[in-house]
């Protein structure tokens, strides 16, 4: 395997291109950002983490047949990965309320949302990653309808899979934030399933075991994501 050329920098990994035109490295990094990038910071390890953690779920989900983007860890950081076109559309799945739902609506932070709801944000960092509906979705041409709805499917199938997995290891799995993309004409899940982009809480603490760590600043934020990596890959 050799690595080529930087296609792409966000805001937590790399991408590289490789010798093979439709596989991509994704590098994990531990810069961390939140509210639109407009706090940043370090976790340290965060990328190895991360890249392990993402892995151990991708591998869960694709025996549950879910298609993933997951070819192979490579090393502590790198994992290759199908190349995919990212639907602009970031599909956040609500199992209890927190966060943005809970200062939206004014609902109680904590309360069990039964059955989980999936919400749609255009993803557009310039415009803040705004909540849209299907209709916007529609107008703008970010996906089809038909897309859109085998989206949801597979969105709520990754929550019946991985709520079960967590509830094992003694973490609530709260809400998280999921990609999909286009590889071959097909609809697989992308990006990273990690501390980063979902919340669990500790069963017995309630205590957060994710980046909300860092956006609040609540400190040990280390010690949380070395926690979830025990927990999920130990
Ligand atoms: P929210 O409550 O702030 O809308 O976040 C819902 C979930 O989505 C939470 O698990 C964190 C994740 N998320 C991201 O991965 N990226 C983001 O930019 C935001 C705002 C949330
Ligand atoms: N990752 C997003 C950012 O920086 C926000 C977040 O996860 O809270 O901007």
């Amino acid at each position: 395997m050799t690595i080529g050329s930087m296609l792409y920098e966000g805001k937590a990994k790399k991408v590289f291109a490789t010798d093979k035109p439709d596989q991509v490295v994704q590098y994990f990094k531990d810069d961390a950002t939140a509210f639109n990038a407009q706090k940043r910071g370090t976790i340290l390890e965060k990328g190895v983490i991360n890249n392990k953690i993402s892995e151990r779920l991708f591998v869960l989900l694709e025996q549950a047949g879910v298609p993933t983007h997951f070819i192979k860890r490579l090393s502590d950081r790198e994992l290759l990965t199908k190349k995919v076109a990212i639907v602009p559309v970031e599909v956040v799945v609500r199992n209890v309320v927190a966060g943005s739902l809970a200062k939206r609506l004014g609902l109680k932070e904590g309360d069990p949302i039964e059955p989980a709801i999936v919400e749609w944000y255009y993803k557009n960092d310039g415009l803040g990653d705004p909540l849209i509906a299907d209709e916007h979705i529609r107008l703008m041409q970010l996906a089809t309808p038909e897309q859109m709805a085998e989206i949801k499917r597979l969105a709520l199938k990754v929550n019946g899979v991985l709520q079960p997995f967590f509830r094992e290891r003694q973490m609530i799995l709260v809400d998280f934030k999921l990609e999909f993309g286009l590889h071959n004409g097909q609809l697989i899940l992308a990006d990273e399933i990690s501390p980063d982009p979902c919340r669990f809480w500790d069963q017995t603490t309630k205590e957060s075991m994710d980046k909300d760590r860092f956006r609040k600043d609540l400190g040990k934020i280390e010690e949380a994501y070395q926690e979830v990596l025990k927990r999920v890959c130990g």
